[in-house]
């Protein structure tokens, strides 16, 4: 079997929180062992919704932070023979005019049922530009690096279709193989709830970000949205917004050991995410303390992700090149 190669991107619109970190970021780090992995930051992408040039800046370098604090290994100056390639959308300019080329063979009835899209319209926003053609930009993000799998969360599973659509629509039309088609793969905690009980997004504010602690991350989990009932009572692990968060972290005898004490009764809500507290410390302390080292280093950073875009530029051109003649453009 050939080498997977894995690509997969994140927006650097907001502070990445646990369920970037569960549904993406984890499984990516993971994936570093098991294939050739492509991670980008996609600063384009963000653009249809920071609309402030320092705040994009800097959460763009906290999101490679991130990657880097999280046990991601890309290679840099420091490291040429690792596997994963960590770069900034923008360092890779091919993909823009892949989109054009992408946009030709796209129909809009495709663009038009995008979830993203038609959340927007029915918010009663007016999107932009930008936020329609969103797919197909992603679409040359993929493509572009020749990925075969694109490990995201579940909300991401119709921009991969989509992809495959364009790819396929676009070898057939110009019947050449200029693109390898991908696969999906979706990780293994596809959903983490928010504080509210709903998805934890950005867009909902019902985060917890993955650095949080101290008091900052104490009043976040102690206002977790619960049923009213009282400590005696006995409770429903499965409908529980804190259970749910804390299985993420534990075994499967600490899960078993807590959904005990929530079916037998006297425990109230308030000690479980007393426990839940401890798991979040015990899990994410170790990065947090590597996450203000990288933070110190932005030129190693940097250099990372310039060594990051040599690699990814090179495929896109080649792509790129091939796309073009494909489609009569010289
Ligand atoms: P947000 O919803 O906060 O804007 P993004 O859309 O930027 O997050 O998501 C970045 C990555 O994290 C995607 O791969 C997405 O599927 C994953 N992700 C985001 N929120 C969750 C969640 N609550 N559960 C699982 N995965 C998530
Ligand atoms: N749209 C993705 C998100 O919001 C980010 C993204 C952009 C992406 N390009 C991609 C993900 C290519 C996977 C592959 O989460």
């Amino acid at each position: 079997m050939p080498t997977p190669r894995f690509l997969s991107g994140i927006q650097p619109s907001g502070e990445l929180h646990l369920g970037n970190y569960f549904g993406a970021i984890r499984e990516h780090v993971r994936l570093q062992d098991q294939g050739e992995s492509y991670y980008f930051i996609a600063n384009y992408h963000a653009l249809t919704t920071v609309r402030d040039a320092a705040t994009l800046r800097k959460n763009t370098f906290e999101t490679a932070v991130t990657y880097l604090a999280c046990g991601l290994d890309p290679i840099g100056p420091k490291n040429p023979s690792s596997k994963a390639v960590l770069f900034r959308q923008s360092d890779v300019p091919e993909v823009c005019e892949l989109t054009w080329l992408l946009m030709t063979v796209t129909p809009m009835a495709m663009l038009e049922n995008a979830t993203s899209y038609k959340d927007k319209i029915e918010r009663g926003l007016s999107p932009d530009a930008g936020l329609f053609t969103y797919p197909v930009l992603m679409a040359a993000d993929i493509l572009a690096q020749q990925s075969t799998i694109v490990p995201v969360g579940r909300d991401q599973r119709q921009h991969v279709e989509m992809t495959r659509d364009m790819a396929q629509k676009f070898n057939h039309q110009f019947g050449a193989p200029v693109f390898t088609i991908p696969e999906l793969r979706l990780g293994e905690a596809p959903y983490v709830p928010g504080v509210d009980g709903a998805k934890m997004s950005k867009s909902y504010r019902n985060t917890i970000g993955i650095f949080d602690e101290g008091n900052t991350l104490k009043k976040t989990v102690m206002g977790i949205k619960t049923d009213a009932k009282t400590l005696e009572e006995p409770k429903d692990p499965e409908n529980c917004t804190i259970f749910a968060l804390y299985s993420l972290m534990a075994t499967a005898a600490e899960q078993e050991e807590l959904a005990a004490k929530y079916r037998a009764g006297g425990m109230g809500y308030g000690h479980a995410k007393q426990f839940l507290l401890e798991k979040i410390d015990a899990t994410f302390g170790p990065m947090r303390e590597k996450r203000k080292d990288w933070a110190s280093r932005p030129k190693d950073v940097e250099e990372i992700l310039q060594a990051g875009a040599v690699k990814a530029r090179a495929n896109a051109r080649a792509v790129l090149d091939a796309a073009r003649a494909a489609c009569g453009i010289v």
